[in-house]
């Protein structure tokens, strides 16, 4: 008997797993599959019983073994799905239960974080109840989401925990106690209103707590206090709300994200259900990945204020790099908790007005003013903020559409505002969004760690998925073969797409140049460090070759050139 993680995998056939949640189909040894991770209309995802794993070769990239799939396709934390394999796979439940097993922990914590919303929810004094009524919450959506309140006392929860025979190392572990530098314990939340935050399956997993405006500190404190990151809560995985609104959100087959519990429970509340928050965090890649498994289109709806529209910003480069179409709402009030309190029909007209990113953009960059004032630094600036951001478009088409349009806001040429483009150098990660996979509970990080994909990465793999893998060969094996190799086993039994040949190869060919420009880049980079090193060294000879390398691929750079040697 190996470890339970061990005896699930052992004991589970990983394609029949995945053939409960989606449809496989045989191809040789394997199986595979649209993957289920982001759309797709020909499957790039793979299963592979002989060794235990699964791989998305599309979109995604990631692949893992039979429970981090349930993970990422139920969207629990590892002890959850764990459970429910095990389950599956007849492993006697007392191996993850009860007190010797190697998983009691995680049942300590979920039961303590129940506990304390009990807590929380039976010590609102009418006071708190009136605050949160005033604010515009009903009844019934403070009881749906288990609203409460933390009294102004330092170790009330503590003690009513203890007395539930639960342990002061765990109730501090969950977090709603903390231990001073004296060795004394403390109530982590006081003087607050709670909101509980849920997991996706909706079990309590941290708290977020208001301060009462009241509070004679109220202005020193910080407004909102969250929980710390638990084994069983990991702020940059959950999305408030999302347990109660997923089937919403899959409906309509988008989202519409908001920044705080306020603006989530008030446009819950006016029926705009297809929402979730962030909290605590900003957005992540994972929120992001979660979301896209089920809606196409992102609304944007942050607060309207020069922090919002920089969220926004920020936001719209995460999701399109997530592939999803991004709208962005558009407010009149502070934010969408005051605009559903002023009037709960309003929110939903706002949403039905959203703005493209594109239009978010250029509104936000080159307004009007600007375009017939002769304010030259003005207008430059304004159209170098919207090269970069269609720089970083995955999407030469998308990036193409973006040109056409400013050209006509400007009337500047393509080929100028081309070349623009080409020189401005991208803000280090603006391009591809950050992968991480979080490393559940005592569990050794089963992938790779958190790899920033780089854009050489990306356009080499959708070559080798579009059949273009000949057309690498004009390119230094040392340079492309790391990324095709890893690739190319399972890939083997994957069969082409369904788009035209044409389409295939033009589009092959655009991602070639890209290439060719991507190595460039990579050349300059490293020519750079040699005239540095060269000039410190005084190293004449060496300095005047490598500032000659230099201008050659500098200009080839800045010029498109036709040289097809890239060795
Ligand atoms: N937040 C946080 N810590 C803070 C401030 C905010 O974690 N010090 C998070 C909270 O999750 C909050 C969200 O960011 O819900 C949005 O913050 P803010 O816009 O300040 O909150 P509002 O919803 O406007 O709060 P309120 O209306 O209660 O003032
Ligand atoms: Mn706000």
């Amino acid at each position: 008997m190996g470890t339970v993680v061990e005896d699930i995998k052992d004991k589970l056939d990983i394609a029949e797993v995945i053939k409960g949640y989606i449809t496989v189909s045989p191809a040789g040894k394997n199986f595979k599959a649209c993957c289920p991770f982001h759309h797709e209309k020909t499957p790039s995802f793979m299963i592979s019983p002989d060794r235990r794993s699964w791989h998305c070769f599309g979109g995604c990239n990631e692949g893992g073994d039979v429970i981090s799939f349930v993970m990422k396709y139920e969207n629990v934390e590892f002890y959850d799905a764990l459970k429910l394999l095990a389950e599956r796979a007849g492993i006697d439940p007392s191996r993850l239960r009860g007190g010797a097993g190697e998983y009691r922990k995680y049942d300590a914590l979920y039961a303590i974080n129940e506990a304390a919303k009990e807590f929380f929810i039976a010590s609102m004094p009418p006071h708190v109840r009136e605050y949160a009524l005033g604010r515009g919450l009903s009844e019934a959506t403070l009881a749906e989401f288990g609203v409460g309140y933390a009294p102004n006392e330092p170790d009330t929860l503590l003690r009513t925990m203890t007395k539930r025979g639960f342990s002061v190392q765990d109730i501090c572990e969950a977090g709603v106690v903390f231990r001073t530098e004296r060795g004394t314990y403390w109530d982590r939340f006081r003087n607050r209103l709670m909101f509980p935050l849920y997991n996706h399956v909706g079990k309590v997993v941290g708290f977020t707590g208001r301060i009462m405006p009241d509070d004679p500190k109220a202005a020193e404190l910080a407004k909102y206090v969250n929980s710390p990151e638990t084994p069983i809560f990991a702020k940059s995985k959950i999305l408030y709300g999302f347990h109660a609104t997923k089937a919403h959100v899959r409906e309509a087959g988008a989202a519409l994200l908001v920044e705080g519990q306020m603006d989530f429970l008030m446009a819950y509340q006016a029926g705009v259900r297809n929402v979730v928050a962030t909290s605590g965090t900003a957005l992540t890649g994972e929120h992001l990945e979660t979301l896209r498994r089920l809606a196409d289109t992102l609304l944007l709806c942050f607060d309207n204020d020069e922090a919002g529209q920089r969220a926004i910003e920020r936001g719209i480069d995460l999701a399109l790099a997530h592939d999803f179409s991004v709208k962005v709402v558009a407010l009149s009030g502070k934010d969408p908790a005051d605009i559903v309190r002023d009037n709960p029909q309003a929110l939903a007209g706002f949403v039905a007005a959203a703005g493209s990113a594109r239009d978010f953009y250029f509104n936000r960059y080159l307004p009007q003013s600007v375009g017939i004032s002769h304010d030259h630094e003005a207008l430059k600036r304004g159209v170098r903020a919207v090269l970069l951001k269609a720089k970083a478009l995955p999407s030469p088409f998308e990036q193409s559409a973006w040109l056409k349009e400013l050209v006509m806001r400007t009337g500047m040429s393509e080929h100028v505002l081309q070349s623009e483009m080409d020189r401005l150098e991208a803000p280090h990660g603006a391009v591809v969004p950050l992968r991480v996979s979080a490393v559940p509970y005592g569990q050794a990080p089963a992938a790779a760690p958190a790899v920033r994909e780089s854009r050489k990465g990306l356009i080499i793999r959708r070559i080798v998925q579009l059949g273009g893998a000949p057309e690498l060969a004009s390119f230094a094996p040392e340079y492309v073969a790391p990324e095709i190799s890893a690739l190319s086993e399972m890939k083997a039994s994957l069969d082409g797409g369904d788009i035209s040949p044409e389409d295939r190869a033009k589009e092959v060919m655009l991602l070639v140049v890209e290439l060719e420009r991507e190595w460039r880049k990579e050349k300059i980079a490293v020519l750079k460090g040699a005239i540095i090193e060269a000039q410190a060294m005084k190293d004449e000879v060496r300095l005047a070759s490598a500032m000659r390398e230099f201008d050659t691929f500098s200009r080839q750079l800045h010029t498109r050139v036709d040289d097809k040697t890239h060795k």
